[in-house]
């Protein structure tokens, strides 16, 4: 009986911080982030659309900016919407650093 009590309690712990954790974190994933915020313009492989005059975020010229240059254009474009350019600056590093992860 002890045992069986002690198999529950470790078993509670268990889920208990397998549901918590995942929600602890503040800064969001940045591939969600950029799925969510980035990907109907610039698209899910950030090729950007040229047609639309949107650009390519995993181009030569992109690769070569820093990421003070990204977090500046991501703050600072014209044309984004008011939820990009209010971003957090830790999800705004999530997103670079997804970006980055595309431009290999
Ligand atoms: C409503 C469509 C739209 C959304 C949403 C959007 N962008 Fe853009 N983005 C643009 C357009 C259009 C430009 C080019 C603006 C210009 O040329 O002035 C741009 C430019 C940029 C630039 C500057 C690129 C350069 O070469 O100058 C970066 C970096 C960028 N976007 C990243 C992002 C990221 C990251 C997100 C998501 C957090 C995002 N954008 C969301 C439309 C969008």
């Amino acid at each position: 009986m002890k045992t069986t009590k002690l198999v529950t309690l470790v078993m509670t712990i268990a889920m208990t911080l397998f549901i918590l954790i995942p929600n602890l974190s503040w800064a969001e994933d940045g591939a969600t982030l950029y799925k969510a915020k980035c990907a109907a313009c610039h698209g899910a492989d950030a090729a950007g659309k040229p047609a639309a005059k949107i650009p390519s975020l995993i181009s030569d010229e992109a690769k070569k900016q820093s990421d003070a240059d990204l977090t500046k254009g991501i703050a600072e474009t014209a044309k984004h919407p008011g939820a990009v350019k209010s971003l957090t600056g830790d999800d705004t590093k999530a997103i670079v650093t997804y970006i980055r992860s595309l431009q290999k």
